[in-house]
């Protein structure tokens, strides 16, 4: 039985810590841990510390021993209580832990020989006892015993000889943030000199032989480093920064203070091995968790309810990073499609919650789209309404007010009010409700005057039916018939359910160019034609409503292809002009060629209250895509070869844009010259992002047999290209292969399972491919629950997270849907089945 959290339920610890020192004697299967917290009372209450699996050797309180009958090991905590304890005391313990046997990863671990810690949320606990909670901060002095030949923990080094390393961490931190590694690693060094003349080394650690592809990584930290000062005004604050690529990670990165922990694949990357995708999450990722040095650890959350506080802010901050060093308009819609893909789908279904949940079973479940990215829409909505100025003024007292605390989502939305002096008590309802609210226009045209009827609606989801209105800034263009813009960026500002807005004076009837910059993370429901989309799509000036007219026009058209009807002439038209000057912004014209994906188009169906038939969608997807690849074979013949590549791979936005205009092509190509421009490619090919995109046509267009194995013996031994491998073939394969596919890739000896990265790359490849996963046979359910049961007792925070593949179920037809919830059945009759994929089922069943 496992109790809920509630936010409600949050009081104040009674002690603060005036210093914790820890003490580790490292070895693989008995690591000895000796910890000294120095507590001082600060209200009433008992001493309550957490503490999981640990093998307690000793504790005292001032040097007298306590009582071991006060563990209670089912609750996984010691409480000592108050009237044994005096007002200022030293806890110490002596434990000794298991790394070796850890498998769930989280905790002290091993890593390919490599000790490493993973915190966050509720890691600490499984080192040693601790209030294991983010609210209580301390300084840490850290000894690490080890023959490992490089020692790391958090801070400042203070004495390093070989054996022994020790550390002094002065900024008061909770316990989420500790890390300590120890391996033999190699460094890329470098250092970084902050705007008040601070020399910080940096470190970018690797295991040997890896420098060479750690070189972009450390590049991507100094511009994060510069770029937060600019544009935050804020500084780095200590000596050293090191950064650790570790390969076995749940997930992407840890921002732990001055020694951040990396996945491999978020470091490492050559031209030959990583994607142009791959370059800019690893720039986007070290951007993150720099900047979490301010927003999260020098203020950090009061409690996990609060994660979006730190993560919805610290998203935000680096997708603004990105857009500066990249382009801000694809930045931009490649931001929106990640929303809509994962949080709009997030919301819609039996997983939904608000950005700040009230209530939770296990945390680790809750580091979500919606905390994470809707999070980011959020501040994004609030530094709209209260414009660039404002929004610098709330987080320069943000850090100002709160440097040092633990903060909830009231501290933050008081910094924007005091700020501002803007009242945003009804803005607040974007982060206690949840649901995606649909934003309805009807459209009323007389003598020169527009007037736009919007209506909000947001439907209930689990636990919350009422859905008062929200704030909805509405940033609106008009475009005349004759393409030119007769209104530019306007922000509506709606706050009721239903609200009006005129605009007099025009001359002939424009079409509205809605949610600019999607300015809102909201559906939209409007009728609009397609010639009317095609202007838009022609002349919008907003990048984003521009991509978005030409992404619903392809969306109307594969929807009347799913029912049987013809579909695609307008967008074929609107194509050929796009293609037509293609050259001149290659990234957008690459954005509009690919298509909505399946599972797009299933939601938008199962939106509409209609039942969507995967098989179907896949079909006409098809279709859709050969009549295109019929009809402009030769502007995008010709573009294909002008995208060729023009002098060595650059990972930048101008480079990745003309591969990803050359790979949407040869997408179309394909489809009339059997694979044979996709075969020369993948043998040509300099760099991993034309050869994997090849490689991915020739896998769709079952022509993958040789390039397969030249793939896999060329890269046999870097693990990182294998989980491509591993990736791309259920991903790509037709639907009716997909499970099969699986199915022999998980039976080979190189799936390597307890790799979390191995694992999701099999998996989430067929999870990915919509009509595969979802066969009507059920083969795809019984498959992702065969593993997930075999993954759980192992990992239980990898397997909880991909339970999120069943949320959708409810969508499609009662022959699936049984099939479907007889897998999660099975899951959760599993004796000893974890509490996190125990949450996750039980919510998903409901
Ligand atoms: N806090 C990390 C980030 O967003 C994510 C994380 C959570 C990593 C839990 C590991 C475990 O940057
Ligand atoms: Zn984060």
């Amino acid at each position: 039985m496992t109790a809920t959290q509630y936010l409600a339920d949050w009081r104040p610890y009674p002690f603060a810590i005036a210093e914790t020192r820890l003490d580790f004697t490292l070895a693989a299967r008995t690591t000895l841990v000796r910890s000294a917290i120095d507590f001082r009372r600060t209200g009433p209450g008992d001493l309550v510390l957490d503490g999981a699996g640990l093998k307690t050797l000793s504790m005292t309180i001032d040097r007298r021993p306590v009582d071991p009958a006060l563990i209670r090991a089912d609750q996984e905590k010691l409480i000592i209580p108050a009237d044994q304890l005096p007002d200022s005391f030293t806890f110490e313990a002596e434990v000794q832990i298991d790394p070796e046997a850890n498998t769930a990863l989280e905790g002290l671990y091993l890593s390919g020989g490599m000790f490493c810690t993973q915190c966050e949320a509720e890691g600490f606990r499984h080192i040693t006892w601790y209030p294991d909670r983010p609210d209580v901060m301390a300084p840490f002095r850290v000894e690490i015993h080890s023959d490992k030949p490089v020692l790391l923990s958090n801070g400042n080094p203070v004495n390093t000889a070989p054996g022994h390393a020790s550390w002094h961490d002065p900024w008061p931190k909770p316990a989420y943030l500790f890390a300590l590694v120890a391996g033999d690693l190699r460094a890329i060094p470098d250092s970084f000199t902050t705007a008040s003349g601070r020399k910080v080394a940096l470190n970018v650690w690797v295991r040997p032989g890896d420098e060479p592809r750690a070189g972009y990584a450390m590049e991507s930290l100094i511009r994060s480093m510069k770029w937060d000062e600019e544009a935050y005004g804020r500084e780095y604050d200590l000596d050293v920064f090191n950064i650790v690529a570790v390969d076995d990670f749940n997930m992407g990165a840890m921002e732990n203070k001055g020694l951040n922990i990396f996945n491999s694949k978020l470091v490492l990357a050559t031209a030959e091995t990583a994607t142009d995708g791959d370059y800019e999450r690893i720039e986007g990722v070290i951007g993150h968790e720099y900047f979490h040095n301010w927003t999260g650890n020098r203020i950090t959350c009061r409690d996990w309810f609060q994660l979006c506080l730190k993560e919805g802010l610290t998203v935000f901050r680096d997708q603004q990073f990105t857009s500066d060093m990249r382009s801000a308009a694809v930045k931009r819609i490649h931001d929106v499609q990640t929303l809509r893909a994962r949080q709009f789908r997030e919301d819609a279904g039996p997983l939904s919650h608000p950005p700040r949940p009230d209530h939770y079973q296990e945390i680790n479940n809750f580091y979500t789209a919606t905390v994470y990215e809707k999070g980011a829409e959020v501040i994004g909505m609030l530094k709209r309404l209260v414009g660039d100025e404002g929004y610098r003024k709330a987080l320069d007292l943000y850090f100002d007010r709160h440097d040092g605390q633990a903060c909830t989502i009231e501290d933050w939305i008081a910094v924007f009010q005091d700020a501002t002096g803007r009242d945003l008590v009804q803005f607040k309802r974007w982060y206690t409700d949840a649901g995606t609210p649909r934003l309805s226009l009807t459209e009323e045209w007389a003598n020169g005057k527009l007037v736009l009827n919007f209506r909000q609606h947001t439907a209930p989801t689990p636990g919350q039916a009422e859905k008062p209105a929200r704030v909805i800034p509405i940033a609106l263009g008009l475009i005349g018939p004759n393409g030119d813009e007769v209104l530019p960026t306007t922000v509506l500002e709606m706050t009721e359910e239903r609200q009006s807005f005129a605009f007099e004076g025009l001359g002939a009837r424009p079409v509205v160019s809605l949610l600019r910059g999607f300015s809102a993370p909201v559906t939209v429901a409007r009728e609009m034609t397609a010639d009317e989309q095609a202007l838009l799509l022609a002349h919008d000036t907003d990048p984003c409503a521009r991509w978005q007219a030409g992404h619903d026009l392809a969306l109307d058209a594969l929807i009347d292809r799913t029912r049987g009807k013809a579909g695609g002439e307008a967008l074929i038209r609107a194509l050929g002009g796009l293609l037509d000057d293609a050259e001149a912004d290659p990234a957008f014209a690459a954005l509009c060629l690919s298509l909505p994906g399946e599972e797009e188009i299933a939601t938008t169906i199962a939106a509409s209250g209609a039942v969507p038939d995967p098989d179907a969608i896949h079909a006409a997807r098809r279709g859709l895509v050969q009549d295109i690849a019929e009809a402009h074979e030769v502007a995008l013949t010709r573009l294909f070869d002008a995208m060729a590549p023009q002098g060595p791979y650059r990972p930048d936005a101008d480079g990745s844009a003309r591969r990803s205009l050359r790979l949407a092509c040869l997408g179309y190509l394909g489809r009339l010259d059997d694979g044979s421009r996709a075969d020369t490619l993948f043998t040509d090919a300099g760099n991993m992002t034309e050869r994997q995109g090849a490689l991915e046509q020739l896998i769709a267009l079952d022509r993958d047999a040789d390039a397969l194995a030249r793939f896999a013996a060329e890269f046999r031994d870097n693990r990182l290209v294998m989980d491509k491998w591993f990736m791309v073939q259920p991903l790509r394969a037709a639907p009716e292969k997909a499970v099969a596919r699986a199915r022999a890739l998980a039976a080979r000896p190189d799936f390597d399972w307890k790799n979390p990265n191995r694992f999701r790359a099999l998996i989430s490849g067929l999870t990915a491919n919509h009509a595969g996963f979802h066969a009507a046979d059920g083969s795809g359910y019984d498959f992702l629950a065969d593993w997930l049961m075999k993954l759980d007792p192992v990992n239980p925070q990898t397997t909880a997270r991909m339970c999120s593949a069943f949320e959708t179920i409810s969508r499609y037809d009662t022959g699936r849907q049984e099939k479907a919830r007889a897998a999660l059945r099975r899951i959760a009759a599993m004796p000893g089945l974890s509490r996190n994929t125990s949450e996750m089922v039980t919510r998903i069943l409901a």
